[in-house]
C-alpha cells in the first residue's frame, strides 16, 4: 500500500471518533461516514475537544494538531467515501446484522485489495467476514478507549485473515505509532477477555451490597493503583458494550464465571449507558 494512506471510518461514535483522530495524526486523510449529521458533528466535536486536551497537557504541538484536523472529513455518502479508499476501519454498533449489513455494502464499493478491518470487541471477526467477497483482506483492529491515549491495537486474525493482510495490518498500526499486538479470533480477545469478567464481579459485588459504587472504585484505585475503578471503567466503557461483551464471553464458553450481573442488564435496559448517556454506575455532567 502506498503511504500515506486513506482511511475511511465507518461509525461516528465514541470509537470511530478516537480512531479517526489516531489515524489523522499518523498522517492520513480520513473520512467518517455515518448516516445520521448530528453524529458525525458530535465526532467533529469530540475530536476538537480532545485535541484541546492534548494540547493544554502539551503532549501535541500546535501545528500538529490543526494538521490532524484538518485531516478529518465527514460524510453520510458510503459509496463516494469508499471510492478508492485503500483502508477501512469499521466502528458502528455492536449487532452482527447491523455490522453484516454494512459490510456488504462496503464490498460492494470498496477496491477488491484495501485493508478491511472492524472494531468489534464482542462479535467473531470470522462471521461478520462471512458476507465478503475477500474474506482474506478482512481483519480485526481493535482499539481501547480512550483511543488518542491508549497505545494498543489488538490485530484479530480470523480464519480466512491471509499473511499479506496481517503483516499489512500490523505494519498500519504500528505507523500511527500505537503497540500493535497479533492475537487470535476468541471470545474478548486478549484484553477483554481478562478485563470484562473483572469489572462484570465488581458490578456482581455490588449487587451483592459488598459495598457502595463510589468505595468500590475508590479501593480498586488505592488498593491496587489502577487508573479508574471498575465501576467508572464500566462507566467510560459503555455499560451496553460491556454487556455485549460479557454476554458473548458467556454464550460462546457456556462458563457461568461469565454470567452477567443482573444489575448491569438493569442499567442497560433503563437506558443509563454510563457517561455518554450522563449517568451509570456514576452521575457525569
Ligand atoms: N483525548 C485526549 N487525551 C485524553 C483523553 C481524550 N479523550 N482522555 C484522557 N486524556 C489524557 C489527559 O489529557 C491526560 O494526559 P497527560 O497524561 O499528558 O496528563 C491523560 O490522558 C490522563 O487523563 P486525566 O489526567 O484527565 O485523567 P486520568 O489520569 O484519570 O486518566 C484515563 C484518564 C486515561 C481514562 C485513565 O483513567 C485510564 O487509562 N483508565 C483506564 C482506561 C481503560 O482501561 N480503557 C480500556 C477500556 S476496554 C476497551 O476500550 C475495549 C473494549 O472493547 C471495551
Amino acid at each position: 500500500m502506498r503511504e500515506p494512506h486513506t482511511v475511511t471510518v465507518l461509525g461516528a461514535g465514541t470509537m470511530g471518533a478516537g480512531i479517526a483522530q489516531a489515524c489523522a495524526s499518523g498522517g492520513h486523510a480520513v473520512t467518517v461516514v455515518d448516516r445520521q449529521p448530528e453524529a458525525l458533528e458530535r465526532c467533529g466535536a469530540t475530536i476538537d475537544a480532545s485535541l484541546e486536551r492534548l494540547l493544554r497537557k502539551g503532549s501535541i504541538a500546535t501545528e500538529a494538531a490543526t494538521a490532524t484536523r484538518e485531516r478529518v472529513r465527514t460524510s453520510t455518502d458510503l459509496a463516494a467515501a469508499l471510492d478508492g479508499t485503500d483502508v477501512v476501519i469499521e466502528a458502528v454498533y455492536e449487532d452482527l446484522a447491523v455490522k453484516q449489513d454494512l459490510w456488504r455494502a462496503v464490498d460492494e464499493h470498496s477496491r477488491p485489495d484495501a485493508l478491511l478491518a472492524t472494531n468489534t470487541s464482542s462479535l467473531s471477526v470470522t462471521e461478520i467476514a462471512q458476507v465478503l467477497r475477500h474474506p482474506e483482506r478482512f481483519c480485526g483492529l481493535h482499539f481501547f478507549n480512550p483511543v488518542p491515549v491508549l497505545p494498543l491495537v489488538e490485530v484479530v486474525r480470523a480464519e480466512h485473515t491471509s499473511a499479506t493482510t496481517l503483516d499489512e495490518a500490523v505494519a498500519f498500526v504500528s505507523g500511527i505509532g500505537k503497540t500493535p499486538i497479533v492475537c487470535g479470533d476468541t471470545p474478548g480477545f486478549i484484553v477483554n477477555r481478562l478485563l470484562i469478567p473483572y469489572v462484570n464481579d465488581a458490578i456482581h459485588a455490588l449487587g451483592e451490597g459488598v459495598a457502595r459504587a463510589v468505595d468500590i472504585d475508590t479501593a480498586m484505585k488505592l488498593g491496587a493503583n489502577l487508573p479508574m475503578g471498575p465501576l467508572a471503567l464500566a462507566d467510560l466503557i459503555g455499560l451496553d458494550v460491556t454487556l455485549a461483551v460479557i454476554e458473548s464471553l458467556h454464550r460462546e464458553t457456556a462458563d457461568p464465571r461469565f454470567r452477567p450481573a443482573p444489575r448491569l442488564r438493569q442499567l442497560v435496559r433503563a437506558g443509563k449507558l454510563g457517561r455518554k448517556s450522563g449517568e451509570g454506575f456514576h452521575r457525569y455532567e
